[in-house]
């Protein structure tokens, strides 16, 4: 077994040298594999339109006839003719050093995006990222590959237009943004599909109409999560739990780590440390949290253990060449790893998991999934081990071909357990290794990361290239997963973090404690505003995953978005929106000020009534003219108390207007997909001194309800604040600013 602390400690001082590290091995790579010098070079290639404005090309009539599937992809795509000519888009096909890669050059002004997780700015330009799925724990700014793989570029021309380009292989791929977009893959040829739009936001939204969206989270999901390696035993998890309750800090989930298990078997308990699983379950039900568990792929080679004995009989490891077992060596020891790229594995995987779920476990955490080995060269399986994948997934075939969507066929599985146990219930499944599409199945946490404030900057570009890869649902360990960090880091990291899609604190064993009170009174303070904030931001973020789920467009979403043709908007790193309406100003580095870009028009700022709008150490929050953002009142845990009353923050357009939505269902469950739902839209105008809110019912079969409705109007001179009752049309006298 890794020797956990050496190796981690050592990993952090790696920190330090591993841009230079990154630097060396690009260059080094630039250097091996040149771009092509010539025309000559390039080879014939051949084009299929595949819808409006999406083309796929091949190198020649022979790779399109021997391609493999696109893995990526939630459904096959038709061959609809040949590529009109004059597509904007044209790519080069060619080889480096005998392997396929494909180029297309750029017009002066395009910005680049995507590549998935990533270290870096948000502006990809002039990088250079291999995808290829590592156990990079520790990982330093210019680090090449993380834990997942998303050869997918973005690029906005400068009168913001937009492509996107899919590079369709699972093998591993330099991606390098120098001048031009270039793929080079180290597999068979491969082709690439191209997606020309009018928009950034159109190019995403196709993306996920071919790639897939996430299913509709339950709302749980959306709250705060707590976690740390680990949570052991029983007792401290309860008292971590209280600690919540205790302290009026909003939580809705607590995460059992790899402890809780028996020797680090995956599907089991330890027996001392958790002797009654469901008396733990049901007291964290009964207190309102859910509880995830970590599930890991690395199966512990013991004839006594039943996953072991039963994944055998079902014959579903991973081969090494020459057909025996491969092994190797993770947490428990000697294991085998499931071949999640077949069919019967899948199947027998998901099989597991209805007897584990019934200890009152709500979800699955799979981590470990590149699939990391701890004493293998290049910390993952050999290249030459066999998978016997699906023929739709492109059959038999090296784990050089399927080890970029190990992990995605892994939570495709797991997903599959949770739907087969609970048909009736929302899967949540969280993953570190992941594929382009793999958002279908499971939300995404970036990792183990580091309690530095680069860390802390990185993660918003992150989390927002992710956004622009089709995954929307994704976080980074808040206060960082390795070191100890400060208190200020800290605080900051909570406030920036609660804003975020997927927000859970977590750290490493033989860390300090980092739970929201572990730095003092003055800390803690700030992060229960910083969680409340999200509470109360519930129904707007809870609108937002829904328009995810329906359209693809991300949830946090980059300061271009607000409006793509203007280049001022394009490479800010230290600032987001949150949806279309929310900016966030995040200040993630200890003396950066609150004064980045903004998007041209009317933002005000906002505070959401708990002390936060003079609390320094978080966000700013503005609110766009035009919009009205629905809140919530804070509560212990999503879904505990009515929406009652809805507080509507208003900021009115340059013509005196503003509208928004609001999507409520049970938060739970797929009733909502029969129409028990409530899809409303608010509009509010200004006559003359009155301020008039009206309601109407855009979908869902929900009947309208009778509560009361809090207004705050955003305004120059301050806030007015109105109240009614909802249905009504309601009329606000704006002469009294509070
Ligand atoms: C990996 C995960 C980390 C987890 C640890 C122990 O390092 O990335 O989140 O705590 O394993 O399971």
């Amino acid at each position: 077994m890794r020797t956990m602390r050496s190796v981690r400690e050592s990993a952090v001082t790696w920190f330090t040298t591993c841009r230079s590290l990154a630097l060396l091995l690009a260059a080094v790579l630039a250097t091996a594999i040149p771009p092509p010098t010539a025309a000559g070079d390039a080879v014939a290639r051949v084009g299929e339109r595949c819808g409006d404005r999406i083309a796929r090309f091949h190198a020649s009539e022979d790779a399109r006839a021997r391609g493999l599937p696109s893995i990526a992809l939630a459904a096959p795509l038709p061959d609809l003719g040949p590529v009109p000519a004059g597509s904007p888009v044209q790519p080069t096909f060619f080889e480096i050093a005998g392997r396929p890669a494909v180029r297309i050059d750029i017009e002066a002004g395009t910005s680049l995006y995507g590549t998935g997780e990533t270290t870096g700015p948000l502006l990809r330009n002039g990088t250079q990222v291999i995808a290829w799925n590592y156990d990079a724990y520790g990982y330093g700014p210019g680090m090449p590959h993380l834990y997942q793989s998303h050869p997918w570029v973005l690029a906005v021309r400068a009168d913001g237009s937009a492509y996107g380009i899919l590079a369709e292989t699972s093998y591993r791929c330099r991606i390098d943004l120098a001048e031009y977009v270039l793929f080079a893959a180290e597999g068979p040829p491969f082709s690439v599909l191209i997606i020309e739009r009018d928009s950034p936001q159109e190019v995403i939204t196709t993306l996920a109409d071919l790639i897939g969206r996430i299913p509709l989270p339950p709302q749980w999901a959306l709250g705060y999560h707590q976690c740390r390696y680990s949570y052991c035993p029983e007792a401290r998890v309860l008292e971590i739990a209280r600690g919540f309750r205790d302290r009026a800090i909003p939580c809705d989930v607590i995460w059992l780590d790899i402890d809780y298990m028996d020797g680090f078997r995956s599907f089991t308990f330890h027996p001392e440390h958790f002797p009654d699983p469901r008396r733990l379950t049901d007291q964290l039900h009964a207190w309102g949290f859910k509880v995830v568990a970590m599930i890991d792929p690395g199966i512990k080679r013991d004839p006594e253990y039943f996953a072991y004995d039963s994944g055998s009989r079902a014959d579903a490891w991973v081969k090494a060449a020459g057909d025996r077992d491969y092994i190797g060596t993770v947490w428990p020891g000697e294991c085998v790893f499931p071949d999640f790229t077949n069919a019967d594995a899948r199947a027998w995987w998901a099989g597991l998991h209805p007897k584990f779920l019934a200890n009152g476990i709500d979800g699955v955490w799979n981590d470990m999934n590149e699939p990391a080995i701890f004493n293998a060269e290049g910390r993952t399986m050999p290249l030459d081990n066999v998978h016997r994948a699906d023929r739709e997934l492109g059959g038999i075939g090296p784990h050089a071909r399927y080890h970029n969507v190990y992990g995605m066929q892994m939570v495709r599985a797991t997903q599959a357990g949770l739907l087969q146990a609970r048909p009736d219930r929302r899967p949540f499944v969280l993953t570190r290794a992941n594929f382009i599409g793999g958002h279908r199945y499971a939300a995404a946490w970036t990792g183990d990361n580091v309690a530095v404030w680069e860390h802390l900057e990185g993660s918003i570009p992150m989390i927002l290239n992710l956004g622009l890869s089709g995954q929307p649902f994704a976080g980074a360990d808040i206060g960082g997963f390795s070191r100890a960090g400060t208190g200020a880091l800290f605080a900051r990291w909570m406030g920036i973090g609660a804003l975020m899609p997927f927000a859970r604190g977590h750290t490493e064993k033989g860390n300090i404690d980092k739970e929201p009170w572990s730095f003092g009174q003055e800390i803690e303070r700030t992060c229960r505003q910083a969680i409340q904030r999200r509470y109360r931001l519930m129904p707007y973020l809870y609108t937002l995953f829904r328009e995810a789920a329906e359209t693809g467009v991300p949830v946090m979403r980059p300061l271009f978005f607000a409006d793509p043709s203007d280049p001022k908007l394009r490479a800010e790193d230290d600032a987001f929106l949150l949806g279309g309406d929310v900016l966030v100003i995040a200040r993630p580095l200890p003396n950066s000020d609150f004064s980045t870009v903004r998007p041209a028009g009317i933002w005000r700022r906002f505070d959401l009534g708990l002390g936060d709008g003079a609390n320094l150490e978080l966000p700013r929050i503005f609110l766009r003219g035009g919009a009205i953002l629905p809140a919530g009142p804070v509560s212990e845990y999503a879904g505990q108390v009515l929406l009652d009353p809805l507080t509507l923050y208003i900021c009115l357009d340059e013509h005196g207007l503003a509208e928004g939505l609001l999507y409520e269902d049970a938060g739970e469950g797929f009733d909502y997909r029969e129409g028990a739902f409530r899809l409303a839209r608010y509009r509010a105008r200004q006559e003359g001194e009155t301020l008039v809110l009206t309601r109407e019912r855009v979908t869902g079969n929900w009947p309208t309800v009778d509560r009361e409705v809090v207004v705050h109007l955003l305004t120059l001179r301050g806030m007015v604040t109105g109240r009614g009752r909802s249905g009504a049309t309601l009329r606000i006298p704006l002469a009294a600013a509070d």
